[in-house]
């Protein structure tokens, strides 16, 4: 399906996970927000079926939340590496770094959440997955990302 290959092809560039872990500090940062924003477009997008705005598909949501968990597991496997606390514009609080466990259990909470939006088997499901997946950003963010760049 070519909206798959589309896809999968953006996923490889974005994030062959050794090159993403091993990339300079400023690129590594551009790539995580680079991530962040296609993570952020898909959950829109799974948000606006939610809201019942775009009709319930489940093989197109299914595929969309499928993406969404491998996007979470490479950002948060590969996108905060040691050392790209700075080096570019970035609201990474160094908490980060500094609680590392914190930060491994909102982002296993992120990455839980959105193995289960993979899963889901109607509009209800998708409903509860979302607002379950939006409350882990939330999480993150109000404990880990800063209110401006620096
Ligand atoms: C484990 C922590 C964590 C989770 C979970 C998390 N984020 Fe973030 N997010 C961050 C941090 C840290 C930044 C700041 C990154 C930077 O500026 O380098 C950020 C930044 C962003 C940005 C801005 C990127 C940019 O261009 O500067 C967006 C958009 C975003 N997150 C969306 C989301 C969405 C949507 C979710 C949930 C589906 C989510 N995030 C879950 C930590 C998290």
């Amino acid at each position: 399906m070519k909206i798959r290959n589309v896809v999968v092809a953006a996923l490889a560039a974005l994030t062959a996970s050794a090159a993403f872990a091993q990339a300079k500090p400023e690129d590594q940062i551009r790539l995580r927000q680079g991530g962040l924003q296609l993570l952020a477009k898909n959950v829109g997008a799974l948000a606006a079926v939610a809201k019942g705005d775009v009709p319930f598909n489940k093989e197109a949501v299914t595929a969309r939340a499928e993406y969404v968990n491998m996007l979470a597991q490479d950002i948060t496997s590969s996108g905060f590496g040691a050392g790209s606390d700075k080096g570019w514009q970035t609201r990474a609080n160094p908490k980060i770094w500094s609680d590392a466990e914190g930060f491994k259990a909102a982002a296993g909470k992120l990455t839980a959440a959105t193995a289960k939006l993979a899963t889901v088997a109607d509009l209800n499901g998708l409903k509860a997955a979302v607002s379950e997946l939006q409350g882990t950003c939330k999480n993150c963010h109000d404990n880990y990302r800063d209110s401006s760049y620096h």
